[in-house]
């Protein structure tokens, strides 16, 4: 059921802040007086000792899924101090790329069926490491099939783009950051500004969905081109991924996402006057990232310095700041925690992708090649 929506994308991209409220349900602690705020995970709690104690976490998955973990990285190794890498499910496989029994392995799937996923799986099992799903899909394989896990309760996934569950996604592995986390001391203070966050972001999700027309306006704009480029760095590396892969699968445009520290290496040579250029620069609250917020201006100036059509996301009241030196289209978005910002900048991204595909008159909820759960190799 669609409601007073037109396409169930649509639909999903606007009920965020349900969604992630209902992620969110019974697994944080408000704290009291004497108690400390605090995550409390069902499926996990049992398995935390043996988390810590492990090597190394690896994050595996396909698509959006993949993108939702790099997001969820950062957050993760500086609450454990524990090495994370990232596997795309099928490279893994090619590979046969080493898994110990000390590693900590976690599949991430909104389907819980995706066969890639799903395989690497196996082969995690078979070299003996601890196997963590987190999944959307209650009784699914994935979740079946590992040792113990999250749900991320974000309501049945119509639209074949996945939308919200990638938000879930990221604040289900935020909250797995904090719960990993939780015995060490120096980091209480940050854990619980970080919790104290996520019980503010369904009502700053509703504040981002504001810019729904603002997104619209920009797709009128974007409608004709051939190609759009994302940048995006740090915290926002997945954003920068995520954005483009909506942009490609639902608005069937080329966008490609790029790691801003990476420009000089290559893609600056794609810049010109024409190519539309996102770049994401949002202020990150702590300050070591300060440091990476000025490193993205200094990117933006050499995008401008050579006329570089640019699209920039940027915290409210910054725009002047960000964009001084040359002229640019802004997109301005509250500013939370830095480890949850992912969640506050995909969505003007999901909506300039809905909007460019209806634009463009491209089926929305069933793009063109692409099935909601691919269970072939
Ligand atoms: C569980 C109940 C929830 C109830 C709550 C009350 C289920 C599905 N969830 O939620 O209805 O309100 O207790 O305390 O009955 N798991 C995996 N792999 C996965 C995902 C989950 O093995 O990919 C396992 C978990 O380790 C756990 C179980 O499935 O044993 C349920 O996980 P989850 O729904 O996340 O647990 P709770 O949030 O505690
Ligand atoms: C993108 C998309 C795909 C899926 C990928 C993994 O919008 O839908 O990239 O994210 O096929 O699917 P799950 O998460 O079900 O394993």
């Amino acid at each position: 059921n669609k409601g007073k929506y037109e396409h169930y994308m649509q639909k999903e991209i606007h009920e965020q802040p349900e969604s992630l409220t209902t992620t969110m349900r019974g697994r944080l602690i408000r704290g009291g007086s004497c108690k400390a705020k605090s995550v409390l995970l069902g499926g996990l709690k049992d398995h935390l000792k043996t988390i810590r104690r492990s090597r190394r976490v690896v994050f595996i998955g396909c698509g959006t899924s993949y993108n939702a973990a790099l997001a969820a990285r950062p957050i993760l190794e500086e609450l454990s101090g524990i090495p994370v890498t990232m596997e795309i499910a099928s490279d893994l496989l090619d590979r046969q790329g080493p898994i110990y029994r000390e590693d900590t392995t976690v599949f991430v799937s909104q389907s819980g069926e995706t066969a890639d996923t799903l395989q690497a799986l196996e082969y995690a099992l078979e070299n003996g490491a601890l196997c963590v799903g987190i999944t959307n899909t209650v009784g699914s394989a994935i979740a079946r099939n590992t040792h113990c896990g999250v749900h991320i309760n974000a309501g049945c996934e119509i639209g074949v783009a996945s939308t919200k569950a990638y938000t879930s996604q990221i604040v289900v592995m935020a909250m797995m950051a904090l719960a990993i986390g939780s015995d060490t001391i120096s980091s209480q203070s940050r854990r619980e500004t970080i919790i104290d966050g996520l019980f503010d972001l369904p009502s700053k999700v509703r504040e981002v969905l504001k810019l729904d027309q603002e997104m619209k306006d920009l797709a009128k704009l974007l409608i004709s081109e051939q190609s759009l480029l994302v940048f995006g760095r740090g915290y926002n590396y997945a954003t920068a991924l995520e954005g483009a892969l909506k942009v490609k699968e639902v608005a069937l445009m080329h966008s490609e996402g790029i790691l801003a520290g990476e420009m000089k290496h290559g893609p600056l040579a794609l810049v010109d006057e024409t190519l539309p250029i996102v770049v994401i620069a949002t202020r990150d609250a702590c300050f070591r990232f300060l440091l990476m917020y000025s490193k993205q201006q200094s990117v933006i100036q050499q995008l401008h310095a050579r006329k570089g059509r640019l699209i920039v996301m940027c915290t409210k009241g910054d725009a002047a700041s960000v964009c001084a030196g040359g002229s640019s289209r802004i997109i301005e978005v509250p500013q939370v925690e830095d480890c949850l910002q992912p969640v506050i900048n995909i969505v003007p991204l999901q909506l300039l992708a809905y909007h460019l595909t209806v634009l463009r008159g491209y089926n929305v909820d069933q793009p063109r090649n692409l099935a909601k759960s691919v269970t072939t190799q």
